[in-house]
């Protein structure tokens, strides 16, 4: 008896294995297998592990025995409400991450008898959110680190976040008018440590200007075009055509115009940033070195300098490769420092000038490991990779018409197992017949079942050519596109451009995992949808230990009734700011969690919950005013019940689910 395999394509929102069904014992599967094949050892950087129930767990401090399990965190709050997609942010990973490069830098200052210190200031760009800031600020407070703002907000936000801390260095850089110098200036009087860079010469006078009119000797920073170009995807950062510094000939100017002003001794900074994550350290190693040789010739002209801003640009190993890749770095933060400290130092010996204090304006490398975000897969699209010749020539048989290319479909299905098997050669047999089958359907030449049939063969011919390159560990050119074209499809509740919006715009890849069942297999192989309009609103593109990137991710099967989530990591700096409203997805639930293991379920307290944009508040944000939309629907609704197209309990029902749907999460509950 022929038997026609199950529907072609669908959605498994309701799939088949029961969760209660054993991880699968006959291959031998564990948790350490999926340590490599997700490659968390390489980018959690010691913060993240597998617990003994097959979780992911967050290690704070880089200790396995002092973990959060994400799982339980998830479902804790679930229970209290507050469902998937969450943002989740560390506070001990920050803390910890910041002491590191504190660690790094005091090393570096030891073993080569650097005689002056370092600090780090966070450029608040890279993540505003005032809840981070303030965790931040405090672990920075203890550290003697401080802040960087870029914009007039960016500065009025900092002075009220950095209140009683009078010595919190505060470098300002950006375009600036003359009221934000005016407050730079007074924030000094305050008895603030603010640096204000001069990005263009008119900065200075503007500068000086308000110095003479308040009677105030400011920190003077410059920012320097260095001529060593930056790299990668922010190269024009840097090089003598940057949009921002001086160059060689203007800052000669800058010392001779603060001399003429009596003023050659509050030209205490020279600052450069080369771009953000730098992939190659001789890069940073290069642009250091013309730094603090310009340092070395401006302060032998007279300036007052003491210190030496590097900017940013400390890289973060995203996939894990330690190499130069673009979502990469080959190099850690201790040789980062190490570099820096060295160069200073050897370009001040040479030149007999002291060595400077250090700062550094790494935002990405202080918060990318600190925020994750958890999200629940709604259902998946699976093509179907079974497919029986045996069933497909009966309905032949049954056919009136016998299409060539379902012909030539069942020739190709039949010759895999062939001895001396040309499988690229299969695959284009087959690749040719299903273009040319689907030309006859539209021509209205095939029937619905034959068409069916036809799509199930070529998937099953394909899932074999790849099972078989595979195996022989190797994918022709050729078959590069048919793991993308094979894989499922698994729609993901979040908007890739509110939480990933580099993905989307510049390609920047993100370790991306499931947070439980690490104890069991992966036996799909998938892409994620999210839920916004919009086609390139997927991730086909994830991190690899062999390639620079996959096209899909190695993903469980979905359970009836069960959620499955996932997390995206080292969300920390830019994403969160950078996201938009795209089809109106708003902020998502904001929750800081600390490690703590005393008393109690869970070893973590959950100290903040900011709650994600209702979708009244996206609303107003498009200047919809909520009440007004109640009140217009309420009309329609009255019209309907008067020509009774509506009961009144259902026009009551409709302005319920209404007025609820407003003050709901923007994401499917
Ligand atoms: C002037 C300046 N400083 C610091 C940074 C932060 O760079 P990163 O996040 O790579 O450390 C930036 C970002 O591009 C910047 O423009």
């Amino acid at each position: 008896m022929t038997r026609l395999a199950p529907p072609a394509t669908g959605d498994t929102a309701a799939p088949t294995e029961p969760r209660t069904s054993p991880p699968t014992p006959s291959t031998g599967w564990t948790s350490a297998d999926a340590l490599p094949l997700y490659g968390i050892p390489a980018w959690g950087a010691g913060y993240f592990g597998i617990n003994n129930l097959g979780h992911l767990a967050v290690q704070p401090e880089k200790d396995p025995a002092r973990r959060i399990d994400l799982f339980e965190l998830v479902e804790g709050l679930r229970e209290r409400d507050i469902g998937t997609p969450v943002m989740i942010r560390c506070t001990d990973v920050l803390r910890h991450r910041l002491r590191e490069i504190r660690e790094a830098f005091d090393a570096a200052i030891a073993d080569h008898n650097y005689d002056n210190t370092y600090a780090c200031v966070y450029p608040i760009k890279v993540n505003q959110q005032r809840h981070l800031c303030e965790d931040l600020r405090d672990a920075a407070a203890e550290l003697g680190f401080g802040f960087e703002a870029g914009s007039k907000p960016e500065l009025l936000a900092v002075m009220a976040l950095t209140e009683g801390q009078p010595d919190m260095p505060i470098v300002c850089n950006g375009f600036k008018d003359s009221e934000f110098i005016e407050t730079v200036i007074l924030a000094g009087k305050l008895g603030r440590h603010v640096i204000p860079v001069v990005e263009r010469f008119s900065d200075l006078e503007l500068l000086v200007k308000h110095a003479e009119h308040y009677g105030v000797r400011p920190r003077i920073g410059v920012r320097t075009k260095p001529s060593a170009k930056g790299v990668g995807r922010w190269e024009s950062s840097a090089g003598m055509r940057s949009k921002f510094g001086l160059t060689a000939t203007e800052l000669l100017g800058a010392v001779e115009f603060l001399k003429a002003h009596g003023m050659a001794d509050c030209l205490n900074m020279i600052h450069f940033h080369i771009g953000s994550q730098v992939g190659d350290i001789r890069r940073i190693k290069a642009a250091v070195n013309e730094l603090a040789h310009i340092y070395c010739e401006l302060a032998k002209l007279g300036a007052g300098l003491d210190t030496i801003d590097v900017g940013g640009g400390l890289g973060i190993d995203y996939d894990g490769s330690l190499s130069n890749s673009p979502s990469s770095v080959n190099y850690t933060v201790d040789e980062y420092a190490a570099d820096i400290v060295y160069r200073v130092k050897s370009a001040c010996d040479a030149n007999g000038i002291a060595h400077p204090r250090i700062l550094s304006e790494s935002g990405r490398a202080m918060v990318s490991h600190c925020s994750m975000l958890v999200f629940d897969v709604l259902g998946a699209s699976v093509f179907p990779t079974d497919a029986d010749a045996e069933s497909v020539k009966a309905l032949l048989i049954a056919e009136d018409k016998r299409p060539q290319p379902v012909l030539e479909l069942i020739d190709a299905y039949e010759a895999i197992d062939t001895p001396r098997v040309n499988l690229v050669e299969i695959y284009h047999d087959a690749a040719q017949a299903i273009d040319e089958a689907m030309s006859l359907f539209n021509l209205g030449y095939l029937s619905l079942p034959i068409r069916s049939a036809a799509e199930r063969l070529f998937w099953t011919i394909g899932k074999r050519v790849l099972d078989l390159a595979r195996a022989k560990g190797e994918l022709p050119d050729d078959l590069a596109d048919l793991p993308r074209r094979l894989s499922d499809i698994y729609y993901a509740n979040l908007s890739i451009f509110q939480t990933l919006p580099d993905h989307w715009a510049i390609d920047q890849l993100f370790p991306i995992c499931p947070i439980h069942r690490l104890d069991e297999e992966p036996t799909r192989r998938g892409i994620l949808a999210d839920i916004t309009c919009d086609s390139d609103g997927q991730i086909d593109k994830f991190i690899d230990r062999r390639e620079t990137s996959k096209p899909t991710l190695e993903l469980h099967t979905l359970n009836h009734g069960e959620p499955y989530y996932l997390g995206v990591f080292l969300l920390g700096a830019y994403q969160e700011v950078l996201g938009d409203l795209h089809n109106l997805y708003g902020d998502t639930h904001v929750v800081h969690v600390s490690f703590d293991d005393s008393e109690g379920a869970g070893d973590w307290n959950i100290d903040e919950v900011i709650e994600g944009d209702t979708v009244k508040e996206v609303l107003s944000y498009v200047q919809y005013e909520p009440e007004n939309l109640v009140k217009a629907m309420r009309r329609e609704v009255e019209r309907a019940v008067k020509s009774r197209t509506l009961t009144v309990r259902e026009a009551k029902n409709l302005l319920k689910f209404y007025s609820e749907g407003m003050e709901g999460y923007t994401y499917l509950e």
